[in-house]
């Protein structure tokens, strides 16, 4: 799929707050790692905005990836002649693309965020999306509020600061939300064991060859911060892998659960879900991805596997696999729209889709594994 970084188409609205009349909202992404460059798709592709550039700390093989897609960068002060050293003449400094931006897609190393927002987003008086590494609770909080495009995407409105969910509480809220809306009064609890992947594919890092527990997962405290109605309980294992996640969801009912096939008929219906019945692995489906040449390889959804949906007694368990690298650049396109548009889910869904194209993706992946 080419990039297009064409000149932003001029918008004749007036948003409260910003008020710029007849011109597009500028949007700088701080950071250009696994997120950021994907999330620099999607605001590439997106003529409604101007895209303004992205920054870069470190003089490596991406500043080329992000010249090459015709990005400009913007580095720290201190750092523009290193770059300019190896090669790469900076837009600017850092400083200069947030004193211009009206929107801040903060996609740092985890905890950065939170530096960013107290050196910059606060001083400039910028709003900012953070990803999920970031704080939602606590002295290095950066935000009221996480975001999950399908629970409580309006909620964004009007916020100046909010955490994009991480890729696993998104792929929590895209399951458990629509079986609450139908199910919400005979569910009596949910349990989840996340199996983690320990590096994405493009990381550098080595996978330790261990099974490692995580004694205080934030996901669920992420999740309870957007589904209220109902309690989640999280075990978190990281396993030596790099592809996806897997998480086993175990859906309590006051009576017997539903029928397979209703469950499997709520979630056809759902964006960002697959159902895929003949893969044998999380490997399966991302070796697939890239071979059907999606960008970055990603489905950006999850991945419900129907051959292991059961039901017993009163529970029933759902397994199914999280694209953690792409699942959240859509969800951080819809979020910025939701903070610079108050526009509404279903218009800002067709919008992005019409960059990511889940849907198209979804169908060649059942034809696949269907
Ligand atoms: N990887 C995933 O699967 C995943 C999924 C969902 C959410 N997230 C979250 O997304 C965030 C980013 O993760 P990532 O995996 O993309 O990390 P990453 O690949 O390590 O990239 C982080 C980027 O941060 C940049 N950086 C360094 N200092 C910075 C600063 N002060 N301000 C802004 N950027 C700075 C680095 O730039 P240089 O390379 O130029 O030094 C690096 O490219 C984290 O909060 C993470 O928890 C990650």
């Amino acid at each position: 799929m080419v990039y297009s970084n064409s000149p932003p188409i001029l918008k004749n609205i007036e948003i409260e707050g910003y008020g710029r009349l007849g011109m597009p909202f500028k949007v700088f992404l701080n950071g250009y790692g696994t997120i950021g460059r994907r999330v620099a798709y999607a605001l590439a592709n997106d003529r409604e905005i101007e895209f303004l550039g992205v920054g870069k700390y470190s003089v490596d093989d991406r500043v080329k990836e992000a010249k090459d897609q015709g990005f400009r960068i913007f580095v720290p002060e201190q750092k523009m002649d290193e770059f300019k050293d190896k090669g790469y003449d900076a837009a600017g400094s850092i400083t200069d693309a947030i004193k211009a931006s009206d929107l801040i897609i903060d996609a740092a190393k985890d905890g950065l965020g939170y530096e960013n927002k107290l050196n910059y987003y606060l001083p400039f008086n910028k709003p900012a999306i953070f990803q999920g590494g970031e704080d939602r609770y606590g002295e290095h909080s950066v935000a009221d509020m996480i975001h999950n495009s399908r629970v409580n995407y309006e909620q964004a409105y009007g916020k100046r600061y909010v955490i994009q969910g991480s890729c696993n509480v998104t792929g929590l809220g895209r399951i458990m939300q629509p079986l609450i809306e139908r199910y919400g009064s005979e569910i009596i609890r949910f349990d989840a064991t996340l199996i983690r992947r320990w590096a994405d594919l493009e990381d550098k890092k080595e996978v330790k060859d261990s099974i490692e527990w995580d004694r205080d997962p934030h996901h669920q405290r992420d999740v309870a911060d957007f589904i209220k109605s109902h309690e989640l309980y999280v075990d978190v294992y990281k396993v030596p892998s790099r592809m996806m996640h897997l998480h086993q969801l175990y859906v309590r009912f006051k009576h017997e659960p539903p029928s397979r096939d209703s469950i499997l008929d709520i979630f056809e219906r759902e964006w960002g879900v697959a159902l895929l019945s003949s893969a044998k692995g999380t490997a399966d489906v991302r070796k697939k991805a890239l071979e059907l040449g999606f960008p970055f390889g990603d489905t950006c959804m999850v991945h419900i596997h129907t051959d292991v949906l059961k039901a017993h007694g009163d529970t029933l368990k759902i397994t199914y696999s999280d694209d953690q690298t792409g699942i959240v650049a859509p969800e951080n396109h819809m979020l910025m729209q939701a903070m610079l548009f108050s526009r509404s889910r279903r218009e800002a869904l067709e919008r992005t889709e019409r960059i990511f194209r889940l849907n198209e993706r979804k169908r060649a992946l059942a034809s696949e594994f269907g």
